[in-house]
């Protein structure tokens, strides 16, 4: 297992669409065991696999639920084939340190998927797993969550975003991660 850079804005390989896995094996696995890595590494609770510049589809949750319970996925393929009601709450991104704004989501989806042994598997979500796997297959889609927002919020975060795109960094004053946690 080995932590793997985190992609950052401005990187093409996030705005590229993720290839569907056509065989779960050994490789795929070894993919999976570093993103988890990876997303512990970076505090995050959610990952996909494009931030770290594999274009395959796959994609890692970590969220906690209550103080003693936590919902681990790591899905091949997911797709969302039912979104119930609507929801605005603050997202991060591991790919666009320190900037954070409210998104709105479907409340509740249902997600198909591959397991990491290749069994299909059904997982209905809601809460912050739900706004977490909605913004996991936005990336594999190669959408960021700054593509969610208003013309004017996108327009008032212009400068921050071309500046992660010329490789400037947030210095440790960047606000507080989002509150459900960094995806
Ligand atoms: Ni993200």
């Amino acid at each position: 297992m080995a932590v793997r850079p985190v992609r950052i804005y401005g990187d093409p390989v996030l705005r590229k669409k993720a290839r569907e896995i056509t065989g779960v094996d050994d490789t795929v696995r070894a993919l999976i065991a570093d993103m988890r890595e990876t997303m512990h590494a970076y505090n995050g609770v959610g990952l996909a696999a494009n931030q770290v510049g594999v274009l395959q589809r796959v994609l890692v949750v970590d969220v906690p639920v209550d103080d003693e319970k936590r919902e681990r996925h790591a899905l091949i393929n997911p797709v969302i084939d039912r979104r119930t009601g609507s929801e605005i709450g603050e997202e991060g991104c591991l790919s666009i340190p320190g900037v954070y704004d409210d998104v709105k989501r479907a409340k509740s989806v249902r997600v198909r998927a591959l397991d990491e042994r290749g069994a299909p598997v059904e997982i209905t979500a809601e809460g912050y797993l739900a706004r977490a796997l909605q913004h996991e297959v936005d990336h594999l889609d190669g959408v960021l969550f700054v593509d969610r927002l208003s013309l004017l919020k996108r327009q008032f975060l212009r400068h921050r975003l071309d500046a992660l795109a010329r490789g400037e960094r947030p210095d440790a004053a960047a606000p507080p991660a989002a509150s459900g946690g960094t995806i």
